[in-house]
Formats: C-alpha cells, structure tokens, sequence
C-alpha cells in the first residue's frame, strides 16, 4: 500500500515543501518515513499529504468503499477544495488514489455525497455500466470576494468505472443559489417508498429537503430546523436515514446536523433529531436533541449509501475548526475518525444513536489476556505497557468515582475520569502533550453525561493512536474522540479508586492494535 502512495507522495511534497526544497527531497525519496512521521495516526486513515477536512461521497460500490474528502493538495491548510478519494475493502485498510474531483470555472469542490444509480434515472449510465454520481457544492471564491452571497450551489459529476475517473455534467450547477449564503452540503439518498432520490441540504439557520426522478432536477419539498436543535454556528453536513429501535423494532428517522461552533465542549460539533420521515417532511418525536459525541474532534461525519450488510457505516472528520488549523503535524493536516456502527437504542424512553467501531476492527487487534483487580478507597495501581499509542485499553468499570490516567516520561498525562453522582464522564487532556499550539486546546476539562445512568459495571473501551484517543462507554452509547499530541508515547496507566468504597475493574486489558500503513 505504501509503494502506491508514492509517486503522489513525492510530488505534493515537494509543492508543500517548498521552501524548504532539501527537506522535500529528503521525505519524498525515503519510503519509509511515509506514515511513520511525528503524530502520524498508524489506524486512521489520513491523506499521504497535505490538508484534509471532512468525509464527503461515502458510497459502497462494487465490493468497494469509497471514502472522498474534502482535500487541498497544495498546503497542509484549508484552501481551493478538491475531492481527495481513497478505498477500501474492509474500511479498515485504505488505498490513496488520485483526486476525483477538481475545482472549475463554477467554483472550488465542497462537501457532498455518492450514490449508485443503478436504474441509470440520471441517462449518465452507458452500455449497462451503472453510473456512481456524486452531488457536490460549488463555492465561488470570487463571488465571495466581492461580497456577493449566491457563490454556493449544488453540482453533479459521475464516474461509469467505479470512481477511477469522473466526468462533470455539462449543465451545472443542478441546483441555483436562492440567495442564501450558506447553502450547500447536500446528502442523497433513494426513497424507496416514493420512488425518488431526496437531498438534505443545509441553508444557514435550517435544513432542506428536495426531491428527484433524476438527480438532474430538483424541488425543494420541505424545510426543517429554523426553531430546532443547537444553533452556535451555522449548521453543515447533514444527513437523514431510518434506523430500525433495537428494543422495540420501530423505525425511527435520524437527521444528523453539524455546527461550526456551540458543541457541549466548546468549537464544532455534531447533534442529531430523531423523528418521522413521511418522503416530505421531517418530524422530530422529541423537542431536543442531543450530541453524537461530546469529544471535541469529530466533526461533520456522514454515512455510507449503499451498504452490503445494509448497516448504517459513519466516518467523522478528527478536527475541530477552533484549532484545525494549527495542530501541530508535519506534512499532512487531520485523520478521520474510526469507522463507526450507528444503531437507534430506547433507554429511559429517550432514542439515542449509539456509535461503536465497525466489527472489521478487530482484524487490527492483537490479543492479550484479561485481569482483575481491586483498589481500597483512595488507592492506587500502576500498569506499565510499552507503547499506548497503538492500542485499544478495555475494562469494565464500577460506577463509582474514579480516574485512569495514561501517561508519559516526560510528564505528559491523559486522563479519564468518572464522577458518579452526575454520571458524568471528563476527559482532561489539558497536559496531554503538546497543547500550545491554540489556547482552545488545551484550556479546560471536557464532559459528557451518559444517557444510561443504571448500567453497572461499565464497559469502557479507548483507542489510542499516536495523536487521538476514542472512548467508547458501554458499546457507544457514550463517545468521546480527542485529538492528543504527546511528544512521546504514554506508556504508563495509573488507576484510581477517588470513591470511599472499595472497588473491582474487571477484564481489564491492553491490546496493540496493528498499523494499516505497514
Ligand atoms: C464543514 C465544511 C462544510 C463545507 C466544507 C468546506 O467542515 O465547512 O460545510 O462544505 O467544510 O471545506
């Protein structure tokens, strides 16, 4: 996979070195200092170079995963959009290929998503190969330059050999600009029931809905959100599908909605409506909403069309745009989060969207054997491992108040903390390692408070990578995904027992996880 990667590799290092053209050289002739720089996640996916923002036209195709993101390969900062595409089979291991998408005399390539039009409704299909069309944003630079506020619109462009080369309609854009000037990151999907494609899309304050015999033409059927759901940014990304309830196999209708900034945590987040989808209108079955993960970097995530195992598979963009900028890695810029399950749970009479790593994980995961153990009130116990920035760390967890701390020989430390009256879960990564670089970073405690407050023991599982860390309690139902820049690895968990019982962790273990770059 790596020998793949280099041809490209060396030439968007070279354009990103360049003032530096000895370093470029130096990077881009040695093999194996691709992926295996400073910070590099070794399970995430991130692009060979340069900058890369959110998961855009996640479609399955022809035994295939396709992941796009938005992509400028000239910088490792956010510039003129491209989509930037990569495959894979099990959405753990990912081949680079080149850019799908170029920016045109319409505009710069933003966000969107893919669909398999297999009853070619488009007429793009030819000889019975079935077209993939992708349904972009264009935004015009130069239209924002001069202050006017219609530079965004929605595009199509199609690829009939399964997403190697893409052809962009002639008559775009598909989709006008009706004068607002957030309007963009539209998400299509078929409805069966109406025979019809429809798009969300989102319009500043609110979503909305239109509808298609042909991805060609669209009407707008209904909006949604005005007076509903977080509005500390505008909002972006969304994403609409039905998700049957495990306990009471009611289909229910999640819209999933990102915000720049205003998440619980401070910058951008992403918060979800469950509801009722008639084919028009979108109805939410409860006033409020809530957050798919209350960590501070996993943003404008979107879901897969076209499922083999007709799950519901979500990837998340690992960055938040108070700080995305400025993190401290080297060639490339951000990873995406662990490929996620999305599944619809009652608990308390409340739906909530639970988010748990795709079972082909496991594939990564070298296994060790389980412990217990029991810590007196105030107690502590330390466990050294050699590297945790490769590893997946489970245990089970009584709910009283406690703390599992990682950290490092140079004093650099990652906490978890669990605080039981408020059922409220923090992460502490104010000294995680590097934090300087943006005073967001680093500056306070985050919190998330679990929606099941009964369950005992919990099941908490992290993955570590070399820059971020996903906590997962009790099979997703809470998340919390961080980025972290330790300038060493953590080697060291030290528990805590802050309650004045005694306490039992149970099955706990420590498990390498494998690099998919190797
Ligand atoms: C979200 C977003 C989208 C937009 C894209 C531009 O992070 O702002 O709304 O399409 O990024 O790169």
């Amino acid at each position: 996979m790596l020998k793949k990667v280099t041809s490209i590799t060396a030439i968007l290092l070279l354009v990103c070195c360049k003032n530096n053209p000895k370093e470029a050289e130096q990077l881009a002739s040695d093999d194996s200092v691709l992926y295996q720089e400073k910070h590099r996640p070794q399970y995430h996916f991130s692009p060979p170079t340069s900058w890369m923002n959110d998961p855009n036209g996640l479609v399955f195709n022809e035994g295939v995963y396709h992941l796009f993101y938005q992509y400028y390969p000239n910088a490792t900062v956010w510039g003129p959009m491209h989509w930037g595409h990569a495959t894979s089979t099990d959405l753990v291991k990912w081949e680079h290929k080149p850019i799908a998408l170029y920016p045109d005399e319409i505009g710069a390539i933003f966000s969107g998503s893919a669909v398999v039009d297999k009853n070619n409704t488009s007429g793009f299909g030819s000889n019975g190969k079935v077209p993939l069309v992708a349904i972009y944003t264009y935004f015009s630079m130069d239209k924002e330059k001069r202050g006017e506020i219609d530079g965004q619109s929605q595009g199509i462009a199609y690829s009939l050999d399964n997403g190697e080369t893409w052809t962009k309609f002639a008559d775009n854009p598909i989709i006008k600009n009706p004068g607002i000037k957030d309007f963009r990151d539209p998400k299509v999907f078929w409805h069966q029931a109406s025979e019809s494609w429809i798009m969300i899309l989102v319009a500043g304050d609110h979503a909305k809905f239109y509808r298609s015999k042909n991805l060609k033409e669209w009407d707008n059927i209904s909006d949604f959100g005005e007076d509903n759901g977080a509005h500390g940014g505008v909002w972006e990304c969304p994403d609409l599908f039905p998700l049957v309830v495990e306990e009471t196999g009611e289909k229910k209708w999640v819209m999933i909605i990102s915000i720049g900034s205003g998440a619980p945590n401070g910058g951008s987040g992403t918060q979800y409506f469950v509801g009722d989808f008639d084919g028009t209108t979108f109805t939410a079955a409860h006033e409020n909403f809530k957050w798919l993960d209350w960590g501070t970097d996993n943003y404008a995530g979107v879901t897969y069309n076209n499922t083999p195992d007709g799950k519901r598979k979500f990837i998340g963009w690992m960055s938040n745009w108070q700080y995305a900028l400025k993190t401290p890695t080297t060639t490339w810029r951000s990873a995406m989060t662990l490929p996620r399950d999305l599944k619809l749970k009652k608990i308390e009479d409340e739906y909530v969207l639970v988010n748990y790593p795709v079972e082909s994980l496991q594939s990564l995961l070298k296994n060790d054997a389980t412990t217990e153990f029991s810590l007196a009130p105030g107690e502590s116990k330390v466990v050294e491992v050699a590297n945790l920035n490769q590893s997946k760390i489970s245990l089970q967890l009584p709910r009283k108040d406690l703390s599992l701390t990682l950290s490092n020989g140079k004093k650099e430390s990652l906490s978890f903390i669990y605080e039981a009256v408020e059922h409220m879960v923090m992460v502490d990564r104010t000294n995680s390692g590097d934090t300087g670089f943006n005073y967001d970073f680093g500056n306070k405690l985050h919190y998330m408070i679990l929606e099941d407050k009964s369950a005992n023991p919990m099941a908490w599982e992290v993955f570590v990578d070399a820059s971020s860390s996903e906590l997962f309690v009790n099979k997703g139902e809470g998340v919390m995904t961080e980025q972290i820049f330790p300038s060493e690895p953590y080697n060291q968990i030290e528990f805590k027992n802050l309650s004045n019982t005694k306490m039992v962790i149970k099955d706990f273990t420590v498990q390498e996880v494998y690099s998919i770059w190797e």
